[in-house]
């Protein structure tokens, strides 16, 4: 993670990024997120450390997974939800006055918030650590961590994957992060944009706009012909807040339960949540359909994990 000194010597880390992770951490985070699900029962001792979540952006899985994993630490959490109408970003307080005012109250933050660059300012004002819950169509790292912990999971290994990654890919947060996360161990990616057909006519595919070097792009025709392949299918859905034309017309892979039958037996299909209608819902009942249980689930255990390792510097 990235290490900045305060006055005084006092060491921060922040997550804003998989960038700031080390392989040899996320192995670590792995492990010890294993181990928290496995002692989740035995007490953990009591801290009086204080967490704040600051969501200025709707969530329901990341916010309550880092406050119930908090809980769990015996730690506590300050909690505004709805932050861009309930806080002072409302009547106009900047972001850097934000990160500054959070510090005098806690001992790490949890923030997501829409614009891109508020990463910028935490790591500049921010006197605590901050986690990056989402920074609009930016990164969410903690949600590519416990996709990862996921695959760990499922298939038992983090590398030699094929994994396809389909839908909004400009706009898709935890796609950029697990792109990043999975090329860490020299993983096969797979991108299967979604493509916008316009008005006039004109088509284009939502890649990405950013850490897409040595993916595998398929075009749209081929997609359903790739899927077969995959060991891992990780799906999301189209990013309709952060679109400025809505009237387009969407091609995009949609699983249903006859395009599933055509997967290999041993892979996996993961979405980050929330679901539209890139997977129907007879999907749900199949094996490999790893989404709704194991993988938000994970989400616990892996911000459980993360939060003791930059909060109490080690790992269990
Ligand atoms: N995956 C995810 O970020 O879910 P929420 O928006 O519910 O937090």
């Amino acid at each position: 993670m990235i290490l900045q000194f305060l006055p005084g010597g006092i060491m921060l880390k922040h997550l804003l990024s998989v960038d700031d992770l080390t392989g040899e951490e996320v192995m670590d985070l792995l492990r010890s997120a294993r181990n928290m699900e496995r002692d989740w029962d035995e007490p953990f001792y009591e801290n009086r450390k204080v967490l704040a979540t600051f969501f200025a952006e709707p969530s329901t899985r990341t916010r309550l997974s880092f406050e119930r994993a908090m809980h769990h630490l015996g730690g506590r959490v300050l909690t505004a939800a709805d932050a861009s109408v309930s806080s002072s970003l409302a009547k106009g307080e900047s972001l850097k006055d934000t990160f500054r005012t959070l510090g005098q109250y806690c001992d790490a933050i949890v923030m997501r918030h829409k614009d891109v660059t508020w990463t910028d300012h935490a790591r500049r004002y921010s006197r605590v650590p901050v986690i990056n819950a989402g920074n609009g169509g930016g990164e969410h790292p903690t949600q590519a961590l416990l996709d990862l912990h996921t695959i760990h999971q499922e298939l038992h290994r983090v590398t030699e994957l094929a994994v396809m990654i389909c839908g909004d890919l400009t706009d898709g947060r935890t796609a950029h992060s697990l792109v990043k996360l999975l090329q860490k161990f020299g993983n096969k990616i797979y991108l299967a944009p979604a493509r916008r057909v316009c008005a006039n006519g004109y088509k284009y595919d939502m890649l990405m706009r950013c850490h897409d070097d040595g993916c595998i792009y398929i075009d749209h025709q081929d997609q359903k012909e790739v899927l077969k392949e995959m060991d891992v299918v990780y799906m999301t859905r189209l990013q309709k807040e952060r679109w400025e034309v809505t009237t387009d017309e969407i091609e995009y892979l949609r699983l249903d339960r006859k395009l599933v039958s055509t997967m290999k037996q041993e892979s996996i299909i993961l979405h980050p949540l929330p679901r539209q209608e890139e997977i129907a819902e007879e999907v749900d009942d199949d094996p490999r359909a790893a989404y709704h249980e194991r993988q938000v689930r994970n989400g616990v255990f892996i911000r459980a994990a993360l939060l003791e390792m930059m909060l109490y510097q080690r790992t269990k």
